[in-house]
């Protein structure tokens, strides 16, 4: 049977068919569907290379059309300052679901920005407090800017913390945000202090030692613990996860690869002591925040699920614009 070809959709493509509040939207719907029993668990699989490696995250998406997406991305922490490049790159192949034909290759990078973002908004709606109108965010690479942009979807933000090793990285932040989004954006020396006022902190840096303490976290704070991803990164104080109300992209990612699994290793925590995955808070299966008091840990590892919804979204808008260059790899 002939085809029409597989649609192959650059970056810029890509960032132009998926904004951030439909990806919002999508993650939000796929955490629910998640949670309601509906989608098949998804597939991992991790390759280690010097200086990086490899993941795989696959899943099935029942939608009005079912599909198969696979995203295959390299993570390289040393890239930025190295050669230029991204820390994270990567291609996305979305397939039919019923008989497996390669419908779409696409850039991973502005997918996985993204949806990683929108995950954050999200655990943020049910776990942040409402009036929530300070933040900080510790790493100013590629997430920080979408974890931000994302937040402020979701609440009142109005003061903003940065942080990074790199100071000119949190100045440029500071300036870049401060006048796109229209929030004062403070770059700090020191994360402690700034902490204290901060009822939203989401950390995202490439960081293999811990270095928020579970002192310096002030109770009603909500964490979006983003980049540890891998078995060797660690951003979050052990004893912190232990006494906090941790909420797990998924429960399996988080005990073995997720800050949680620090935790779990030195003794502090098991699995069954982390709360809930988000997908049960979403569909109404447990509560979220059940008081101003309470420090919650969103433990996000990546789930393939966030990847399928986003690429679909952004196939079928490409597939009705008619847009992006098709190649018969069948031939
Ligand atoms: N949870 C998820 O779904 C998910 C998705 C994408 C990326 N990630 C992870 O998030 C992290 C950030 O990704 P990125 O693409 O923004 O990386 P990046 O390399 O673009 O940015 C990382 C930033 O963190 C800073 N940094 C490193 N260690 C630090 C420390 N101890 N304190 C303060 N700043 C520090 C660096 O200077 C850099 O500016 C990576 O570890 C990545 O693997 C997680």
């Amino acid at each position: 049977m002939k085809t029409e070809g597989t649609l192959l959709l650059r970056r810029s493509e890509v960032e132009q068919l998926l904004t951030l509040p439909e990806c919002i939207d999508a993650v939000e719907e796929a955490f629910r569907m998640q949670g309601e029993g509906k989608v098949p668990p998804a597939g991992i699989l991790g390759v280690k290379a010097p200086g990086g490696g490899l993941h795989i995250k696959a899943a099935l998406l029942p939608h009005d059309r079912t599909y198969l997406v696979a995203k295959l991305n390299t993570n390289f922490p040393r890239n930025r300052t190295a050669v230029a490049l991204p820390t994270i790159q990567g291609l996305i192949l979305l397939c039919d679901g019923e008989n497996g034909s390669p419908l779409a290759v696409l850039d991973s990078i502005d997918i996985t920005i993204k949806r990683t973002a929108a995950a954050s908004a999200v655990a943020a709606k049910y776990l942040a407090r409402p009036n929530s109108s300070t933040a900080a965010i510790c790493g100013c690479g590629q997430q920080a800017a979408a974890q931000l942009r994302a937040l402020c979807a979701v609440l009142p933000l109005r003061k903003i913390y940065v942080f990074d090793l790199d100071q000119a990285a949190a100045q440029n932040f500071a300036i870049k945000l401060s006048n796109e989004l229209e929030l004062e954006i403070e770059p700090v020396r020191d994360l402690g202090p700034a902490l204290q006022h901060s009822a939203v902190f989401v950390t995202c840096t490439t960081a293999t030692e811990f270095f928020v303490r579970k002192e310096e976290v002030v109770p009603g704070t909500f964490i979006a613990a983003v980049g540890a991803d891998d078995t060797h990164k660690q951003e979050i104080d052990p004893a912190l996860m232990a006494s906090a109300k941790v909420v797990a992209d998924s429960l399996e990612q988080s005990c073995t690869i997720g800050d949680t699994h620090h935790a779990i290793a030195q003794g502090l925590m098991r699995k069954e002591d982390v709360y809930a995955e988000l997908s049960e808070i979403v569909a109404g299966r447990k509560q979220g925040r059940s008081s101003d008091d309470e420090i919650i840990v969103f433990d996000s590892t990546g789930v393939a699920i966030e990847d399928a919804v986003a690429a679909v979204a952004v196939y079928e808008k490409a597939a009705r614009a008619r847009s992006g260059a098709r190649f018969d790899f069948a031939a």
